[in-house]
């Protein structure tokens, strides 16, 4: 074999012997592999509430969680050949839990969290043996490997927006998940106290006594935790009403839910209407602004700490 690569007459004849050896010539290449800027892969979208809130009804009749590790509408980029990821890195789902009804614990390497959009007093979230209750505006954390199940003691539906690394991971590969031994973790404490939870109150204490920057680029904005998780970084942002903010691009994958209020963003030219409930997918690099009709609040969940360890984050104004 050697003999004949070594005596290939051309460069066909080359190519051809490259081939069953897993080999090719980096100068012909089927496609490049460096290009001059981020490719426009996944595209700018935008999933609504009352849409996801009526299937999740229809799902309630025809699935329980017996059946259903969880009851969720995964909101999946409308590219083809994809069924999954919202955006490159990052996924995000509706999940609904009815009366009386639990989620079993389990616990995986992916990160996740979980905007809370209607809830009724007695839903609630277990996060390694700590109960925690579940009110509309709040976020809850389930980082990598805690423990994590779901119940709802309360008389009506609750509803939450979950988001989750899993696409970073699939494609890094380290996936490991495991059910809970017992089924549904048993619950140790219940406190609203914990690193895992980001109340609605304290978001908008702290909203109202920040610094206002209507027409930066992310509006008002803080951040929850620092960062959230390792792999995602949350941001609550405040758009006032009439307020543009600032059009800019970045490298990081943004997926923005509507906590309260409703308004519009423009991503890459596209204009996408939201009200409380909704979801907007922002992929890299495409440029984006908002403008709200009234005070708004949107939840910014981001792939930002991972861009910013690999070195790899860039922004500018589009
Ligand atoms: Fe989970």
């Amino acid at each position: 074999m050697t003999d004949d690569l070594m005596r290939a007459g051309s460069l066909d004849e080359l190519y051809t012997l490259l081939k069953p050896l897993s080999t090719g010539p980096g100068w012909n290449k089927p496609a490049p592999s460096l290009w001059d800027e981020p490719r426009k892969t996944f595209v700018p979208f935008r999933w609504r509430y009352d849409q996801a809130k009526a299937a999740l009804g229809a799902a309630g009749r025809l699935i329980n969680t017996e059946l259903a590790e969880r009851r969720n509408l995964i909101l999946f980029n409308p590219v083809p050949g994809n069924d999954y990821a919202t955006t490159r890195t990052l996924l995000a789902a509706y999940q609904m839990i009815l009366p009386q009804e639990k989620a079993r614990s389990h616990r995986h390497t992916p990160n996740a969290l979980r905007l809370i959009v209607d809830a009724d007093d007695g839903a609630y979230t277990v996060v390694d043996g700590v109960k925690l209750m579940m009110r509309p505006g709040d976020v809850l954390l389930t980082p990598n490997w805690c423990w994590h199940g779901h119940g709802n003691e309360s008389p009506a539906p609750a509803y939450w927006i979950d988001f989750l690394d899993t696409p970073l991971i699939h494609a890094l590969e380290p996936m490991f998940f495991e059910p809970h031994p017992e089924t549904y973790e048993p619950v140790t404490r219940t406190t609203t106290e914990s690193p895992m939870r980001f109340g609605w109150e304290d978001t908008l204490r702290r909203l109202s006594e920040a610094a206002k920057t209507p027409s930066g680029p992310y509006g008002t904005q803080i951040e929850l935790g620092n960062p959230a998780m390792a792999t995602i970084s949350l941001h609550m942002v405040l758009l006032q009403s009439g307020a543009e903010t600032a059009a800019h691009r970045t490298t990081s994958n943004n997926i923005y839910a509507v906590a309260q209020g409703h308004g519009a963003s423009v991503i890459d030219g596209q204009s996408f209407v939201w009200s409380r409930g909704d979801v907007i997918a922002v992929p890299a690099w495409r440029p984006h602004s908002h403008c709200a009709n009234e005070d708004s609040v949107l939840l910014r969940v981001s792939d930002e700490p991972v861009l910013q360890k690999l070195d790899l984050l860039r922004c500018d104004a589009g």
